[in-house]
């Protein structure tokens, strides 16, 4: 438990189920904000914080907070980055640092001149599944071509979050997954080519006013129960790109597809994984799976082939409930805690974080010209 007083924007689904619960256990949960009343003032009152607001300078000006977690919708993440940071305070933000260049820039500016701490996620520098397939990279010789990606249902709420033009979509919420460790385990990239295509182009979701009410109960329920049990009573048009594939290839040499999109049946949904061939052998990893992760693959020896597996107990995951998993979310907000009292810099920095999001707006600008697109940001 450190003594840091922390506050909440943006109190939907990620919020009540991962980090607010984190929060609680590793530092104060200070004050909460989220733009519908009802579910700032619910939040507030089943997970105990001091105050609550509508308006994230408002909380900015009036809680006294040493850091801010950055949960609204992907396209207001570089906003509120850059209002937290010129008020001083920390910042964990979600995935992804912006959907914009220009955003981008001024980010990136305004943190450098603010001299905050600020954790991008996802924190894949922190995760041992890929730190233990960094080792086997080694194994697999000239890392030669990859192919990575997660198909899946689309999300059930979440309108402007997942759906809107500015910066929903799959490769912003999901690809970024995968784009993460492949920066993290291949190095930068220098080029990006994509296609993609509105495949669905209305659903139903689930309606604001329904979580409003029940998102709160997260407190002593599971959010995924309370989800998958809510009406879907709100249709809403698809404005971006739902199936998308990029092409990218790294400085380094190595060349590859990212496969992203909500269009893949629940039934069939493809498990995030990413497989690098190399001169000797290949890796197969999952990304971001959350139960018994397994990394697999084969090498050539003098005899032959041999396979590469390396389970759940022997990447030193916690095992609940009889699998193993491991949480990114509880491991970025007890790791940035610990940088914010012994004055660290935390891991991903912010660099990081801005190449990976200069991969996925070039991608989408790529998928909307037809053009090839440079990546110039490094880490
Ligand atoms: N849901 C997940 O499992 C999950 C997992 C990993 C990452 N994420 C990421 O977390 C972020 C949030 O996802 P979510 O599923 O919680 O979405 P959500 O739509 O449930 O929550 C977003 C919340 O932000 C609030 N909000 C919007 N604009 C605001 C503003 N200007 N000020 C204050 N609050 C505002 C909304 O009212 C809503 O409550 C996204 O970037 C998403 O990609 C979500």
């Amino acid at each position: 438990m450190f003594d840091v007083r922390c506050g909440i924007v943006g109190c939907g689904v990620v919020a009540h189920n991962k980090y607010i619960p984190a929060v609680k256990r590793y530092g104060i949960l200070e004050a909460v904000c989220d733009i519908r009343e009802v579910r700032a003032r619910r939040t507030a009152e089943v997970w105990g914080a001091r105050s609550y607001f509508t308006d994230l300078i408002d909380m900015l000006e009036k809680a006294d907070l040493d850091v801010v977690f950055i949960l609204t919708g992907m396209d207001m993440h570089a906003d509120h980055v850059i209002e937290a940071a010129r008020m001083g305070k920390h910042i964990l933000v979600q995935k992804p640092l912006a959907t914009s260049l220009d955003k981008l820039r001024e980010v990136i500016e305004t943190v450098e001149r603010a001299k905050v701490k600020v954790l991008v996620e996802p924190s894949v520098h922190l995760n041992p599944i890929y730190s233990r397939a960094l080792n086997l990279l080694g194994d697999i010789g000239s890392p030669y071509w990859f192919m990575a990606g997660f198909g899946r249902h689309p999300p059930s709420w979440g309108e402007h979050t997942f759906f809107s033009r500015g910066g929903g979509g799959p490769l912003f919420d999901l690809g970024v997954y995968e784009v993460s460790l492949l920066t993290f385990l291949l190095g930068p990239a220098m080029r990006v080519t994509a296609m993609g295509r509105i495949s669905i182009s209305e659903l139903d979701l689930i309606d604001d006013e329904y979580l409003n009410h029940h998102l709160p109960e997260s407190v002593s329920k599971n959010v995924w129960e309370i989800i998958a049990s809510a009406p879907r009573t709100r249709r809403i048009k698809v404005e971006v790109e739902d199936n998308i594939m990029v092409l990218m290839e790294m400085v380094r040499g190595t060349v590859g597809v990212v496969i992203s999109n909500y269009v893949t049946p629940r039934e069939f949904s493809r498990p995030s994984r990413a497989e690098i061939y190399g001169s000797n052998g290949f890796i197969d990893i999952p990304v971001h799976s959350s139960r018994n992760p397994v990394i697999s693959g084969a090498v050539k020896t003098r005899d032959g082939v041999k396979p590469i597996s390396v389970d759940g107990a022997s990447l030193g995951l916690t095992e609940h409930n009889g699998w193993f998993s491991w949480d990114y979310y509880e491991a970025s907000v007890k790791h940035l805690l610990e940088c914010i009292v012994e004055d660290r810099e935390p891991l991903p920095n912010i660099y990081w974080g801005a190449h990976v999001s200069e991969i996925l707006i070039k991608s989408i600008e790529s998928i909307r010209s037809g053009r090839s697109m440079d990546i110039t940001l490094r880490f």
